[in-house]
């Protein structure tokens, strides 16, 4: 069907699709790494890192295994849920702190893996906001008519890059996979209604991977002294990621004229339990809206958020109509929303 005959006409005459997500899936480790398991690494305790960031496990990917197969495991699991051949797939989206290897992308050799050969494939990073940038990417693909059917994926092995030594950091991340299948809707209203996407490059030296010296910022004070692992101001982040979530939100209800009760879900990048409760609590919204699950998986990064929007699929607990909010930040320092009507 072409586009014209989907959508309504908008007042500038632009035809307006909407977008249907079809199905989602996900793959993470089998190896749970509990906290009791990270004590017997770092100094550290169950009670400390519990308390203070809502973290008890985490998967953590076998030596060997790679973003790309755990994304290439989403992706499948995600079609076979949507219920379509591979081949339908236009694009496939990949959001992943970091690809396999610079070259090729490791969308790319997803794309070849599940089957969906000759589709567009693009890796996205964005860290801890990817999977959200992601989407916003492809809800804008479908939107112009340029695609109808795109798989929007968000992997990370943060296991692999990260300092076993530095307590401040090891016991913040976990590895997984996640993704959902978009569609065009006939139904204009359906879909992505908002999107936003920020950084602040002026911020970055709060979280960043070196790969040699020159990658230290001047005046450096929290390089643990191995490269290729991630450097956290966990201070700095903190106070970033409570003003931005909060604010991402608000904007969002401010530019629709929403309410908070309007919404019936928030997926929240999963980065601190402490972060997204407070969130909630200032919004008077009751638990169930705002899906926590960073006490089984920690902070997987890129795919966080469609690890969330698998688990709330699977249990039913998004309904046609909803309204559910998507909303991430991460290392850039960079951040996105997205606010859809499912
Ligand atoms: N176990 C025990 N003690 C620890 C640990 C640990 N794992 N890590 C640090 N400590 C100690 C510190 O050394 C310090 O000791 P001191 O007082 O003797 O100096 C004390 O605990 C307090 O340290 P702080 O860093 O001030 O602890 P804070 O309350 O800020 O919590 C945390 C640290 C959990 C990292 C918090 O800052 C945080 O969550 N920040 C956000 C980080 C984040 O989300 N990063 C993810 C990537 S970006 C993103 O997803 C948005």
């Amino acid at each position: 069907m072409s586009a014209a005959a989907m959508g309504s006409t908008n007042q500038t005459g632009r035809t307006k699709i909407g977008i249907r997500m079809l199905g989602t899936g996900m793959s993470v480790p089998p190896r749970v790494m509990t906290n009791q398991d990270l004590a017997k690494l770092v100094d550290t305790s169950d009670d400390w890192i519990s308390q203070r960031t809502g973290i008890r496990e985490r998967r953590v990917a076998a030596p060997g295994v790679t973003v790309r197969h755990l994304a290439v495991e989403a992706a499948r699991q995600a079609v076979q849920n949507a219920g379509i051949d591979p081949k339908q797939l236009d694009m496939l989206i990949l959001a992943t702190t970091r690809p396999e290897m610079v070259c090729p992308s490791t969308a790319a050799r997803v794309v070849a893996e599940i089957g969906a050969s000759p589709a567009g494939a693009l890796d996205v990073n964005a860290v801890c906001s990817g999977f959200v940038y992601a989407l916003n990417v492809g809800a804008s693909m479908i939107q112009s008519g340029a695609m109808r059917t795109v798989a929007v994926l968000g992997a990370d092995v943060m296991s692999a890059f990260l300092d076993w030594k530095d307590r401040g950091t090891c016991i913040l991340f976990g590895d997984g996979a996640a993704g959902v299948i978009l569609t065009a809707s006939d139904d204009p209203e359906q879909g992505c209604l908002r999107q936003t996407m920020g950084s602040d490059g002026n911020q970055w030296q709060h979280l960043y991977c070196p790969r040699s010296a020159q990658d230290i910022p001047p005046n450096d004070t929290i390089f643990s002294g191995a490269f290729e692992t991630m450097q956290m101001n966990g201070r700095e982040i903190y106070r970033f990621a409570v003003a931005t979530l909060q604010g991402e939100i608000d904007r969002a209800l401010d530019a629709m004229g929403l309410k908070p009760s309007d919404l019936a879900m928030i997926i929240s990048h999963q980065s601190n339990s402490r972060i997204m409760e407070s969130a909630r609590q200032r919004l008077g919204l009751p638990p169930e809206k705002l899906y926590i699950n960073i006490d089984r998986y920690g902070n997987t990064s890129s795919a966080s958020v469609p690890i969330c929007l698998h688990e709330l699929w699977q249990a039913g607990r998004l309904k046609a109509g909803d309204l559910v909010l998507f909303v991430a930040l991460g290392g850039g320092l960079t951040w996105a929303s997205s606010l859809w009507r499912i």
